[in-house]
């Protein structure tokens, strides 16, 4: 009996909704009810976890504001966000694939020259970056824009700065042979931001906020479906990341050197290198 009324109540909370006229809209708040409806079920909802629930959520939209995006963060860490990326960007032939954007990217960063270096001073072993900006059809792409930015060894975007200046961010355009190379610094480790309350939820569920290591790319085209990406580190430990961000197609060699680089610029210690193509699936 009571499983009925229960199962009842999901169907007059849908029913509720039928006379909604944006039929995508329906199928949403349709599809939204009957799941959250079906956990509070599974689970034996109580009022306490219920009210803990309401103001973990009240905490999450506190902490959000135009710089803070705690809201997104929670998506992250529940997998929302790299599950919404791959049914987004189903693989498309060997075009690259997609990851999350995370909350560190800057509109309109400084665009660097061929074989600049974008690290600008921040702290970390010195890495060049070579590669390639094709489409899938083999065409070179040129005359892109390429944004990147990595968060310094001290596990910091420069956004995180106190004196908002740009370092381990910029951007490179891709020649007529949609080559490009940078100096950049070799990703490390870091933790996603875990002051606030998704901090506490992974705190609680026993989980780090690691994120692995890693470098973000960015490459927004005409005629190309849009590219956000990461190339994570080989030799890295890469059996977790808090955001689930990793996939096996992304993982490259940086390969450490002493001694000349490819540039000539003399670096003090250890450098390393990654060899990069980067393909663009066409637009839709
Ligand atoms: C990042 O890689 O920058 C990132 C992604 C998701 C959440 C936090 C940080
Ligand atoms: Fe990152």
């Amino acid at each position: 009996m009571t499983e009925a009324a229960e199962q009842q109540l999901t169907e007059t909370v849908v029913e509720s909704f039928a006379g909604t006229a944006d039929p995508r809209l329906r199928e949403l708040v349709t599809a939204l009810t009957r799941h959250l409806h079906a956990f509070a079920r599974e689970v034996r909802l109580t009022e306490a976890e219920w009210s803990a629930g309401i103001a973990f959520l009240t905490a999450t939209g506190h902490l959000t504001d135009d710089r803070r995006q705690e809201f997104v963060l929670l998506s992250d860490v529940l997998g929302l966000s790299m599950q919404t990326v791959m049914i987004n960007h189903a693989a498309h032939g060997e075009a690259t694939e997609a990851t999350v954007l995370g909350p560190f990217f800057v509109e309109d960063a400084p665009v660097v020259e061929s074989g600049g270096d974008l690290a600008a001073g921040a702290p970390g072993e010195p890495c060049w970056v070579e590669g390639v900006l094709r489409a899938a059809d083999g065409s070179p792409v040129a005359g892109a824009r390429i944004d990147v930015w990595e968060a310094d060894d001290d596990g910091r975007y420069d956004t995180q700065y106190a004196d908002g200046r740009t370092a381990a961010r910029g951007a490179v355009i891709s020649a007529a042979d949609g080559g490009f190379r940078f100096w950049a610094l070799t990703p490390t480790p870091y933790p996603i931001p875990s002051d606030g309350p998704v901090g506490q939820l992974l705190a609680a569920t026993g989980r780090s906020p690691m994120r692995a290591p890693h470098l973000h790319f960015r490459v927004v085209e005409p005629g190309y479906d849009p590219l956000v990406t990461h190339l994570f580190v080989a030799d890295e430990d890469l059996t977790y990341d808090s955001v689930f961000g990793i996939r096996a197609s992304l993982v490259h060699d940086f390969v450490r050197h002493g001694g000349p680089t490819p540039d000539g610029r003399a670096v003090d210690g250890s450098w390393t290198r990654v060899d990069v193509e980067l393909v663009l699936a066409p637009a839709g």
